[in-house]
């Protein structure tokens, strides 16, 4: 039986990392993954180039930017691994990128840039990467784990589970870490969709299903938390970063609010138009401002017939309320199936923060999406993935 110093199970972003550190450091390492090619879903996101960092990732904006039950648990991995250390290896590969907005960096070619770089990490690092390999038994021994896979029984004195959340099933998510948690007794916070389409009930959706297509500038806000980016109209509901990022913080019977006018002064625009375009219906003045599908819909749902120039200030007011404060109900969201994350996982209180080792299994670690620490939208959730993976990397 083969023995290793250490198995990582799952070859994704945070397990190919820290696979990588803990070969540079001159550990025994075996990675393993089930799909026949790693980082599958490096491959797909950012559209195929790969929002790979975002350089606001810092412990200043962690709090706000990480959701987890414990926001301070993410501060010791964030702090010691950072976007610079990540752009560090990007350029030693002389990877070229750019920064699309909101400090996101992006690949100027294509994610395969950076599936290739970690490939060739882990080649330096000597790791052993088996692919088309899963895992069917764990079990601790007196002095590690035993475990059995798809091509045989091996042994290792540290165990690394990075299997990912259960999004995208399509694409190999499994839900293992779950599964290897409750196994040892270890608590697992409550788990959903998240950076997820919102969708809504037939009728509601009947009014937005015309505008599928349309994207717009909005702020899209629950609660206290906003964010103004772009919000599209799909045939299932909304979409778009705004949503996608709203949507991480929603919960079933919640409202939004949409501000279709960001930064904009909607009674101050409606003043003018009266004053300087008076016979203008309110559906032509809001098509001066707003996509003309989205301002034929609102002009219909607000039902003030007559033109601008007879409008009292009250009624200006109601239009005015209404794009700045558009509420609506969603029902629910796209699920697992197009959810870029898993909100929720491990709970961290399982895991110590610096080495992402379980406090009661001792050589068991948690890293990457499975734990209870999910980002923004925009390159949160690699850096995430790369400075967990960094530490457990140092420690096994
Ligand atoms: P990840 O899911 O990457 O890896 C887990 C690995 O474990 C997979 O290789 C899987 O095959 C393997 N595995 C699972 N079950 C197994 C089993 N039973 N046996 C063996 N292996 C198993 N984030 C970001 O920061 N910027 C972006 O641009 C995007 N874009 C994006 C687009 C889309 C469409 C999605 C779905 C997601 C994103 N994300 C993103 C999120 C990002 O992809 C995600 O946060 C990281 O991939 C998480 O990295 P992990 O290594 O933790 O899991």
């Amino acid at each position: 039986m083969t023995h290793y110093d250490a198995i990582v199970l799952g070859a994704g972003a945070a397990g190919m990392m820290a696979a990588i550190e803990a070969g540079r450091r001159g550990r025994q390492v075996l990675l393993v993954d089930h799909a026949n090619s790693p980082g599958e879903k490096i491959r797909i996101s950012g559209g195929g180039r790969c929002n790979f960092t975002n350089t606001n990732a810092t412990v200043e904006t962690a709090r706000e930017r990480f959701l987890s039950q414990n926001p301070r648990f993410a501060l010791s991995a964030l702090s010691r691994y950072t976007p610079a250390d990540f752009i560090k290896l990007v350029d030693r590969h002389t990877i070229a990128h750019h920064e699309k907005t909101l400090g996101q960096l992006f690949c100027d070619g294509s994610a395969l840039e950076i599936i290739n770089m970690l490939m060739t990490e882990l080649k330096r690092a000597r790791v052993t990467v088996a692919l088309s390999t899963s895992l069917e038994a764990v079990e601790k021994t007196e002095d590690g784990f035993a475990v059995r896979l798809s091509s045989g029984r091996v042994t290792c004195e540290r165990l690394v589970i990075a299997t990912g959340g259960k999004s995208i099933p399509k694409m190999g998510a499994t839900g293992l870490g779950y599964k290897i948690a409750e196994q040892f007794g270890l608590a697992v916070t409550q788990t959903r969709p998240a950076l997820v389409p919102l969708t809504f009930e037939p009728g509601a959706l009947e009014k937005l299903k015309p505008m599928a297509g349309i994207s717009t500038d909005a702020v899209v806000g629950h609660g206290r938390t906003r964010f103004e980016e772009a919000l599209l109209f799909t045939h299932r509901g909304l979409s778009g970063p705004a949503i996608l990022q709203i949507s991480s913080y929603w919960r079933e019977g919640d409202a939004i609010v949409v501000d279709l006018l960001p930064g904009g002064d909607a009674m101050d625009l409606l003043r003018e138009a009266r004053a300087k375009t008076p016979r203008l219906a309110i559906q032509t003045v809001l098509a001066q401002h707003l996509p003309k599908r989205l301002a034929q819909m609102l002009g219909d749902e607000l039902d003030l017939p007559g033109m601008v120039g007879d409008f009292s200030d009250k009624k200006l007011e109601k239009v005015a309320t209404f794009i700045k404060g558009w509420t609506l109900k969603p029902v629910g969201s796209e699920g697992y199936r197009t959810a870029e994350v898993t909100l929720g996982g491990i709970d961290t209180r399982e895991l110590d923060a610096k080495t992402f080792e379980t406090r009661k299994v001792p050589g068991l670690y948690f890293i990457g999406e499975v734990v209870d620490v999910t980002g923004w939208l925009g390159g949160y959730n690699f850096q995430w993935a790369w400075a967990s993976g960094w530490a457990a990397g140092q420690a096994i």
